[in-house]
C-alpha cells in the first residue's frame, strides 16, 4: 500500500481566479495541461482555483473573485479539461488547507518569507512596502498577503502532488514547499508529506506570451491580451490592430519579422498544413518570413492568415464555452462534485499530518491512555 502510494504522479496546479482566462494563459498552462490530461500518465489530476489566495490581495473585493470562479471554470472546459478525469475544486471549499497552513508557518520563519522574489515583485506591484508604518492603512504589509507561500504549500501537499506545472514564477513558492516538506517529515520523524517536482514550460513562447501590443507580456493591467471568451469580431479586430514593424511603411520595404507579433503569434499558433489551406503561395513559415523580409509582403495579407489560424483554434473553444454557458447548472455541480472530493482528500493528508504531530488526541487510543496513567498517577497514589 506504502509503496503503491510512493509511486503514484499526482499533478496540482491552479490558477488565481482574478480574470478571463487569456491566450498567453492557454499558450503557457492551458494547452499542456490538456496534453497531460490526455497522455493518461498521470493517476490524479488536479485543478485548483485559488480563491483564498487571490483574497490575499483583493481581500476588499471578493465580488470579483466570486465572478471570476465561474468563467475560469468555464475557460478551462471549453479547452478541453474533462471533468471526468481532472478533478476541478476551489480552494476555499477544502478545510484542511486552512489548517494546514496554520501548521507549516511555524516550520518557516518571517526572514525566509520575506526572500521570496515573486512576493517581493507582487508587493512592489501592490504598493505593500513592508515598512514599519505607524499608519496601518498607509503602506502596511498584510499578513495574509506575506504569507500565502504557506498556503500555497499546503495546497501542493495536501494533494500529495508529485508535480507541479506551473510558470517560472512560481519558482520560489515550489523551493518553499519542498522546505517545508523536509522540515516536517525531519521533524515528526515521517514521510507523510511529499516533496513535488515542478514541471516548467517548454520554451520561450510557452515562457511568455507577448501582447498584441509588442509589450513583453500579454497580460490584463496592460489592455493588450486576446481572450479565450472573445468573439471572432473582436479577435479580428485584435489582430488588425497587432503591433507589426514600424519600418515597413510599403508594401515593397524589407521587413522584420523579430519582434513583429504577426510572425510572433504565427510562431506560437500556425501549422504547416494550414498554407496548404489558407495561404498556398508559401508551403511553410518560414518562406513567408524569407518573402516578408526581402519586401513585397503586406501586413494586412498576414494578418488575414493570421486571424484564419486563430479562428481554426479559438472556434472550437468558443462553441465548447456556449454549449457550457448554456448548462452552467452542470459546471456548478462539476465544481462542487470536484471540491467535495478535494476536501476528502484534504482530510485524509490533514488527519495524517496530526498522527505525526500526534495531535490527534481523540483518534489516537494511545494519547488518550497517556492521559489516563497520567490522571490515575496523580489521583491514584
Ligand atoms: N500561485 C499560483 C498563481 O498565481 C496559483 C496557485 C495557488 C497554485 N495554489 C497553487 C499553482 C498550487 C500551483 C499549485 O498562478
Amino acid at each position: 500500500m506504502q509503496a503503491k502510494d510512493a509511486k503514484r504522479k499526482v499533478i496540482l496546479t491552479g490558477d488565481r481566479p482574478t480574470g478571463k482566462l487569456h491566450l498567453g494563459h492557454y499558450v503557457g498552462s492551458l494547452r499542456r495541461r490538456v496534453q497531460l490530461q490526455d497522455s493518461g500518465e498521470f493517476d490524479e489530476i488536479n485543478i485548483l482555483i485559488a480563491d483564498d489566495q487571490a483574497l490575499t490581495d483583493n481581500w476588499e473585493n471578493p465580488a470579483k473573485i466570486r465572478d471570476n470562479i465561474i468563467e475560469v471554470t468555464l475557460d478551462y472546459l471549453s479547452v478541453g479539461i474533462d471533468p471526468d478525469r481532472s478533478t476541478i475544486c476551489i480552494q476555499s471549499a477544502i478545510p484542511a488547507l486552512h489548517a494546514l497552513t496554520f501548521y507549516y508557518m511555524n516550520l518557516v520563519t518571517t526572514q525566509r518569507l520575506s526572500r521570496n522574489p515573486t512576493v517581493k515583485a507582487e508587493m512592489k506591484l501592490r504598493g505593500f512596502t513592508g515598512n514599519d508604518s505607524e499608519n496601518d492603512n498607509e503602506a502596511g504589509l498584510p499578513a495574509g498577503f506575506f504569507t500565502y507561500p504557506v498556503s500555497q504549500a499546503a495546497d501542493i501537499t495536501a494533494f500529495k502532488a508529485t508535480v507541479v506545472p506551473v510558470g517560472e514564477d512560481q519558482m520560489p513558492m515550489l523551493e518553499q514547499t519542498r522546505e517545508i516538506v523536509r522540515r516536517f517529515n525531519q521533524t515528526y520523524r515521517c514521510d507523510v508529506l511529499v516533496e513535488p517536482d515542478i514541471m516548467l514550460p517548454e520554451n520561450e513562447v510557452q515562457r511568455r506570451l507577448p501582447g498584441i501590443d509588442g509589450g513583453a507580456k500579454m497580460s490584463k493591467s496592460l489592455g493588450n491580451c486576446i481572450y479565450l471568451s472573445d468573439d471572432a469580431q473582436t479577435v479580428k479586430k485584435k489582430v488588425m490592430s497587432m503591433f507589426t514593424d514600424p519600418e515597413h511603411i510599403n508594401i515593397s520595404d524589407p521587413g522584420h519579422v523579430e519582434g513583429n507579433m504577426v510572425f510572433t503569434y504565427l510562431d506560437a499558433f500556425s501549422k504547416t498544413e494550414q498554407f496548404a489551406e489558407y495561404l498556398p503561395e508559401y508551403s511553410c513559415l518560414d518562406e513567408m518570413k524569407e518573402h516578408y523580409r526581402k519586401g513585397g509582403l503586406g501586413d494586412v495579407k498576414c494578418k488575414k492568415f493570421l486571424i484564419k489560424v486563430m479562428e481554426e483554434m479559438l472556434s472550437p473553444i468558443r462553441t465548447a464555452r456556449a454549449g457550457w454557458e448554456s448548462r452552467i447548472s452542470d459546471v456548478y455541480d462539476i465544481l462542487r462534485e470536484g471540491s467535495r472530493k478535494a476536501a476528502e482528500t484534504g482530510e485524509r493528508t490533514l488527519a495524517e499530518v496530526c498522527a505525526a504531530m500526534r495531535i490527534n488526541y481523540f483518534d489516537d487510543r494511545s494519547i488518550i491512555k497517556d492521559w489516563d496513567t497520567w490522571v490515575h498517577g496523580n489521583h491514584g497514589a
